[in-house]
């Protein structure tokens, strides 16, 4: 357990490999698996798992929670990824512009701690500081861009340059402009009408975002486009930046529910098994193994993985159930191989 910013972070509860062990034991004396649940393949022409009927999935889940409380703000955000409040105190060049994105925000709960760190340190320097959040629902761009500023104006916030926007990086060229270029452009729109408008960035194409946000996103991006998916958040992280990865692990609480439920099961090539919510929105679970291996293709180094153990108390059985997130913090090397 570590304590920053009045936040309690825990991120081992209890050992992952006696649980792991434990899990495997019980599916070993439960029946045999029905055929059909193992036999569904990821395949391209699925039409539940495209990107776009994803989108559509999450767009119907986001009108059902347009008031933006479903997730609540994740306050251990800065505790368990450091090398955030590093990036925004900027180091030795804290008059740089310095660029923070989060892919797939939902309704901005992983915005609100960055959007708080930044109010709180009222020296000029914040002022360099851009947030740009964005997600393939159009309904949680908006539900997104609607809590910042209910936030900022309940709270007393010093606002940040603040912009949130529809993109999907597992997109391919036929179906969207290239990640970078759209990334560029919020930069740039966000940037026109303020005193750093001398610094836009739309030429080039070298990344801009130093910190990127990858919070229990991965797991819903349809499987064959994954790689895709972190290939375009490779291009987008400018040299020597950080990918800040949290996500369902193997043998999560839910996994077990799925399970238990006999819900469709599937498995991707790397083996992390996979499922679908009664909504329509995928579920992955990862491996230490099968992370690695995505982040490291796609050219990033890796600085921090581990699985974190946490228990959630049920408020009115008071059972302890058992959660298991990957940790990961990915850094793009520069030109030069160094990071
Ligand atoms: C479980 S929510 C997490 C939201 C937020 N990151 C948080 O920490 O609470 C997953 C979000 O990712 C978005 N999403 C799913 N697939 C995506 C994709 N391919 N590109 C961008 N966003 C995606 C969904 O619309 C949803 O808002």
């Amino acid at each position: 357990m570590s304590t920053s910013n009045e936040v309690q972070y825990y991120e081992s509860d209890f050992d992952f490999d006696e649980h792991a062990a434990a899990v495997r034991e019980q599916i070993n004396h439960a029946e045999e698996e029905p055929e059909e649940r193992l036999i569904a393949k990821h395949d391209e022409n699925d039409d539940s798992l495209t990107p776009l009927s994803q989108a559509d999935s999450w767009n119907q889940f986001h009108s059902h929670h347009s008031a933006g409380n479903f997730y609540k703000p994740r306050r251990y955000l800065l505790s368990a990824f450091p090398c955030i409040a590093q990036y925004l105190a900027g180091g030795d060049d804290a008059s740089s512009i310095r660029v923070v994105l989060e892919v797939g925000c939902g309704s901005g709960s992983t915005c609100v701690p960055i959007i708080k760190e930044c109010s709180k340190r009222c020296d000029m320097v914040n002022e360099n500081i851009i947030l740009l959040a964005c997600d393939c629902s159009t309904t949680a761009v908006e539900t997104t861009r609607r809590f910042i500023d209910g936030l900022v104006e309940n709270e007393s916030l010093r606002r940040p340059h603040f912009a949130s926007f529809d993109a999907d990086p597992s997109l391919t060229i036929d179906e969207s402009p290239p990640f970078l270029s759209q990334v560029k452009s919020a930069h740039d729109d966000l940037m026109r009408d303020t005193e750093l408008a001398g610094q836009l960035v739309a030429n080039g194409d070298i990344g801009v975002a130093g910190i990127v946000l990858l919070v229990f996103v991965l797991s819903a991006v349809t499987p064959t486009r994954v790689n895709r998916f972190v290939q375009q958040i490779h291009e987008t992280t400018a040299p020597g930046g950080k990918v800040c990865f949290r996500d369902y692990g193997l043998y999560d609480l839910p996994m077990l529910r799925f399970d238990s439920q006999a819900c469709c099961r599937s498995s991707t090539s790397l083996g992390d098994p996979v499922y679908l919510r009664g909504e329509g929105t995928i579920a992955r679970f990862f491996t230490l193994e099968s992370t690695r291996a995505i982040f490291e293709s796609a050219g990033f180094t890796t600085c921090e993985l581990r699985y974190c153990t946490v228990y959630n108390i049920n408020r009115k059985t008071r059972q302890k159930l058992k959660r298991v997130f990957v940790h990961g913090v990915f850094v793009k090397p520069h030109n030069d191989g160094t990071t």
